[in-house]
C-alpha cells in the first residue's frame, strides 16, 4: 500500500507540492470515485487511478527500441536540432526514458531508450562489447583488403586504433558493417580510412534486437524476457576493452 500523491508523483505526473493543488480540482479518481486526500493508501497492483480520465501507470522499468530517422540528434534537448525524444509517445516521455548510446543525427536505425539508469550504464560500458551491425552505402566499393584491413583492427585517420571488425560487401557500393564498440562516428571513419565515404547509414541490429519490420520514425516497447536477453547477452559477452572513447 502507498499514500496516493506519492504514487502519483513516482508517475511524474507532478511534484508532491504541485500535487496537492491538482487533487483539490478532483481531477484524480481511483476506483471510479474522485479523490482529494493524497494521503488515502492505495494498492497499485489492483486499483485504478485516473487523471483527467486517462489512467496513470505505476512507475515501472521501460526499454523502448526506436528506429530512427535521419534528421534528428540522440540527445534530450538541443537548441537547433529537433531530438529523438519528440518521436517518444508522451506516456514513456512521463516515464522517464533517455536514450542509450547515440546514433549521429544522418544515422538512422535502432536506438534503445530507457528510464533503468543501471541498466543503460551496463548497455553502454565499453567493457562489454555487443555487436552492432550497419547497413551502409557510401562511395567506391569495398574489397578483399578492405575486409582483412576491417578483421585485423583498423587504425582511422586521426591514429585512433579499432578493434577487430566485420566488412561484408553487398555489391558496388553497399557494405555491411559489424562493431563491437561506439566510437564518435565509428562506422563513417572506418570506411573513410579506407577512402569510402559513407553517404547513408542505418544500424541494423544491435546484439540479439533487430529493427525486425519497425517503421521508420516507430518505436516498440522491449517485453521483459527481450530485456532479460539483453542484460545477460551483455554480461557474457568478453570483448577485451577498447581504447578511446569506446
Ligand atoms: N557509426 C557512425 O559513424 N555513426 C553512427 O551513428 C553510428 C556508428
Amino acid at each position: 500500500m502507498e499514500r496516493l500523491d506519492k504514487f502519483l508523483s513516482d508517475a511524474g505526473v507532478a511534484s508532491r507540492r504541485e500535487l496537492k493543488a491538482l487533487l483539490k480540482t478532483g481531477v484524480v479518481q481511483v476506483n471510479g470515485r474522485p479523490m482529494i486526500d493524497g494521503a488515502v493508501k492505495l494498492d497499485p497492483a489492483h486499483d485504478t487511478v485516473l487523471l483527467r480520465g486517462e489512467p496513470v501507470e505505476a512507475p515501472r522499468r521501460v526499454v523502448l527500441l526506436l528506429h530512427k530517422p535521419a534528421g534528428f540528434v540522440t540527445s534530450t534537448d538541443d537548441p537547433r536540432d529537433r531530438t529523438v525524444m519528440e518521436l517518444i509517445p508522451p506516456r514513456y516521455l512521463r516515464q522517464g526514458v533517455v536514450p542509450v548510446g547515440r546514433l549521429d543525427k544522418e544515422t538512422e536505425g535502432l536506438l534503445l531508450l530507457t528510464n533503468d539508469g543501471e541498466l543503460a550504464h551496463r548497455l553502454i560500458s565499453p567493457r562489454h562489447g555487443v555487436e552492432k551491425r550497419y547497413y551502409a552505402r557510401h562511395a567506391g566499393t569495398a574489397g578483399e583488403e578492405d575486409v582483412a584491413a576491417f578483421a585485423a583492427g583498423l587504425t582511422l585517420r586521426d591514429g585512433t586504433l579499432c578493434r577487430p571488425a566485420l566488412l561484408r560487401p553487398l555489391g558496388p557500393g553497399e557494405s555491411e558493417i559489424t562493431v563491437t564498440e561506439g566510437k564518435y562516428h565509428q562506422v563513417r571513419r572506418m570506411m573513410a580510412s579506407r577512402s569510402m565515404t559513407v553517404t547513408y547509414l542505418r544500424r541494423e541490429q544491435e546484439g540479439t534486437l533487430s529493427l525486425d519490420g519497425l517503421p521508420c520514425g516507430e518505436t516498440r516497447e522491449l517485453s521483459e524476457a527481450e530485456i532479460a536477453l539483453l542484460v545477460r547477452e551483455k554480461a557474457n559477452s568478453s570483448a577485451p576493452a577498447p581504447q578511446g572513447e569506446g
